[in-house]
């Protein structure tokens, strides 16, 4: 099992992102700073994994005087919540510590509650993928795109999981993965995983999707989500507004597969998601790289919203909530 964030002599372990496939390095956080740094940077990432590392990170914020807890608690939960705008996991994490240090909770209470949202989210990945095993069609094409496995959660993953689950079952599908421009989390990550596993997969571009789809090598595209809104808009990993997009062109099922911890029920539409611009130099070139001439002028958002009529159901640790979402999604929250 991918241990991407651990708990380890008293301080947070992580399995830097930014250098898989190549090389497997992991770093000791025993400040919040770093942790922050490592989200902001992408070391850590994919929704359900910022939201538990941001709790560790207030775990090592609480450590010393009891006195000053309160202070250092709200700083570092301040420091965190700008690391990364559209996850809804960070924010819903951040919130439910800092209630647990208003409370009262000592350091090692909120240690354990850390240790509880970790462990909460390895409970709904398994159930997510339990659910969304029942949604593919024996030795279907399914499409994915970005990393949704173990790398982005506490758990199996969530449309990962998903993969995981059906293949575990010994339903024979076909994995494709979309690369996922411009910082590769489908190629590097999502094909690093399967290929641990040993999960036949195929990488195609972003842009060879549509005509997969057209030539009927796709029969299901399933994604993950940073945040989903009342009515079930859900921004995930720019890209996925577009296959959805195609899917519902050429008549294939597209689902999205998140717990309940992606879900803000204070947005009533995806319009007021917050998205995230990246860096330029993310979309001019590659490691380090330049690919586009000097001063190439780029557009970076790094996530995009997919309207929850576009979505045939939304697969969460209490099952799959189908259109309208609503009713649905308000009272599984
Ligand atoms: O920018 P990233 O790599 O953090 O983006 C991740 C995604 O878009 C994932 O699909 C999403 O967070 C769900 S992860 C279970």
């Amino acid at each position: 099992m991918i241990r991407p964030v651990s708990w380890q002599d008293g301080g947070l372990s992580i399995l830097d992102q930014t250098r898989l496939p190549g090389e497997e390095a992991y770093l000791l956080c025993s400040q919040v700073e770093q942790v922050a740094d490592a989200i902001r940077s992408l070391q850590i990432r994919g929704a359900p994994l910022i939201g538990i590392a941001a709790a560790y990170g207030i775990a090592l914020a609480a450590h010393g005087d009891q006195d000053q807890l309160d202070e250092r608690v709200a700083r570092a939960a301040a420091l965190l919540r700008s690391t990364r705008p559209t996850a809804r996991n960070l924010f819903w994490a951040l919130d439910r510590m800092v209630a647990r240090a208003r409370q009262g909770a000592g350091a090692r209470e909120l240690l354990a509650e850390a240790e509880a949202i970790h462990r909460e989210d390895a409970d709904a990945c398994r159930l997510i993928g339990e659910h969304g095993a029942t949604l593919l069609p024996q030795g279907a094409g399914v499409l994915t795109i970005c990393n949704t496995g173990s790398l982005a959660t506490g758990g199996i993953g969530t449309a990962l999981g998903v993969i995981r689950t059906a293949r575990s079952r010994g339903n024979p599908i076909a994995v494709l993965a979309c690369e996922t421009r411009p910082l590769l989390q489908g190629a590097r990550l999502t094909m690093w995983e399967l290929t641990r596993d040993r999960i036949p997969a195929t990488l195609i571009t972003d842009g060879m999707a549509g005509a997969l789809m057209q030539q009927g090598a796709i029969d299901l595209v399933i994604a993950g989500a940073d945040r989903i809104a009342c009515n079930g808009d859900a921004a995930n990993k720019i890209g996925t507004y577009s296959l959805a997009v195609l899917a519902r062109h050429h008549g294939i099922p597209f689902y999205v597969a998140a717990p309940l911890s992606t879900v803000d029920t204070s947005l009533a539409s995806g319009k007021d998601i917050p998205i995230e611009e990246r860096g330029p130099e993310e979309v001019r070139g590659f490691g380090g790289v330049l690919t586009t001439p000097e001063g190439t002028s780029v557009r970076n958002p790094a996530f995009d919203v997919t309207p929850g009529d576009l979505i045939d159901g939304i697969v969460t640790e209490r099952g799959v909530m189908r259109p309208p979402y609503h009713r649905a999604l308000q009272e599984a929250r």
